[in-house]
């Protein structure tokens, strides 16, 4: 069965920090940090009426009215997020009635969950739709599965830089129009401590951990992929979406993933010339000489025309929504995903049947690979999305109201602020209900 992708559609955050400009000259930093090093110009943030709910709920909606779905034709609606405001009540309820106000029909007998683990949950929770309907008891039904951060960190924090907020709405079906998707899955993971939050609204971390435990798990995930029966070869893939932090961090993701799939092959053999064979563990009496080969083999092989080329063609556009909103967690590998398809309907790229490896991962710490393959509408899909408008609408928060924006969302701090920007026909927080429930209403 030919089950994946039919639709998605991105929603960000209506403000916008401008790091290299505004953010770094408030830190006393080199503005270099953010454009050279993380590869970030900007991040996303929400509005005082927006949330986690109303980004999902907005990106939703636009989703459905576009694909023309009544509400009964959705068999689940799963929500995935790691800034959940409820330990009980899923968002996923919190969405479902922001639509129930707006469709005609309603979402009452729709499976309704929220996924939790990390970044990689919104991959999850298209795991599970795509499992739902392999395994039968969709009854011809489409899942609704939903990516929603507000990716904020304790003022000061390290993380602080790569910051975002943003919704990714996926509808999965049979006989998708964007993209199916793969039996063949790799994963890796091992219990990690990189990046917590427990019971606290902002993350616990260890950036350098966290960057080292990606790299770890997604090698175990490649590894686990190819073992599955998954092609690895590069040349296999038009794009490789990458769960993405921050660009800096698919940098070195997509060197150590190109290093291993070209290991004995011939592209392995075709640069032997150039920059020599690759290391191999046997052929050294320690580690700390493997890894300094290793290293250094990487280091030439990122300076090769072959890998440049390659990384150009397959990641670099991937990440071109990325570098203007920061990270969005459990959306950031769909928002991937969508700037390099974007990028290839611009340049005229004709993907249909070509094939993408979609990375992703979570801290705590799992990585996911599978493959997708790209169907017949997904021009039409694409041309559809309006997230450069939207990127291009964001109020550019100067320092001061970017700290008063972060106190708004803070739950320890209670600050009332205008919103900077005026709603149009979408859904916004309207304040507490008697039980200590946040309540939305859809304004025109
Ligand atoms: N010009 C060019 N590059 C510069 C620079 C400058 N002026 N200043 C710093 N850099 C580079 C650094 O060399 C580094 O690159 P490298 O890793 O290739 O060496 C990069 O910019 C980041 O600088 P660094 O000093 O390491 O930043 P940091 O100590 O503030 O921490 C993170 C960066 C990612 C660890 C931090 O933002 C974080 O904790 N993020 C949240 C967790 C996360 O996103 N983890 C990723 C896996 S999910």
């Amino acid at each position: 069965m030919n089950v994946g992708i039919d639709g998605l559609e991105v929603w960000t955050g209506k403000l916008k920090l401008d790091l290299p400009g505004t953010f770094a000259p408030a830190k006393g930093e080199d503005p270099g940090k953010y454009t050279k090093g993380l590869g970030l110009y900007t991040s996303s943030l929400p509005d005082a009426y927006e949330d986690i709910v109303t980004m999902a709920a907005n990106a939703s909606k636009r989703l459905l009215e576009r694909k023309e779905i009544d509400p009964r034709d959705i068999g689940r609606i799963d929500v995935a997020t790691e800034s959940a405001f409820d330990n009980s009540k899923p968002v996923s309820t919190y969405v479902a009635g922001c639509l129930d106000q707006v469709f005609d029909g309603e979402f009452r007998h729709a499976n309704k969950g929220e996924r939790k683990f990390a970044c990689v949950s919104g991959t999850q929770a298209l795991d599970d739709a795509y499992n739902w309907i392999q395994a039968g008891r969709s009854r011809g039904r489409a899942a609704l599965v939903v990516a929603t951060d507000t990716a904020l960190y304790a003022r000061d924090d390290p993380g602080e830089a790569t910051q975002g907020a943003g919704a990714v709405a996926m509808l999965v079906d049979e006989d998708p129009d964007l993209v199916s998707l793969s039996e063949a899955q790799g994963i890796g993971s091992v219990d990690e401590t990189d990046f917590l939050k427990p019971n606290q609204q902002f993350p616990s971390v260890d950036g350098k951990r966290s960057m080292q435990v990606y790299l770890a798990r997604m090698r175990e995930a490649l590894q686990d992929f190819a073992r599955n029966g998954g092609d690895t070869h590069p040349d296999t893939f038009d794009l490789v979406p990458f769960h993405t932090p921050f660009p800096g961090m698919v940098q070195k993701a997509a060197a150590l993933g190109f290093r291993h799939c070209v290991r004995n092959t011939e592209v392995e053999t075709q640069l032997e010339d150039e920059i020599g064979r690759q290391p191999r563990r046997n052929e050294f009496d320690n580690r700390d000489n493997y890894f300094e080969a290793i290293k250094s083999y990487t280091k030439d092989l990122r300076e090769t025309d072959t890998y440049q080329g390659w990384y150009a063609r397959t990641v670099e556009p991937t990440l071109d929504i990325s570098r203007e909103v920061g990270n969005w967690y459990t959306g950031s590998v769909h928002v991937a995903r969508t700037a390099g398809m974007k990028a290839a309907l611009e340049s005229d790229r004709d993907l249909v049947g070509s094939s993408l490896l979609v990375a992703s991962y979570g801290s705590g710490a799992q990585a996911e690979i599978h493959a997708e393959t790209v169907q017949p509408g997904w021009r039409e899909e694409i041309r559809q999305l309006n997230i450069y408008d939207q990127l291009d609408s964001r109020y550019s928060l100067s320092f001061e109201e970017y700290e008063a924006i972060h106190d708004v969302h803070n739950h320890d701090e209670s600050t009332d602020l205008e919103p900077f920007t005026t709603p149009t026909d979408e859904f916004v927080f309207d304040g507490w209900g008697r039980m200590g429930e946040r309540k939305y209403t859809h304004v025109e």
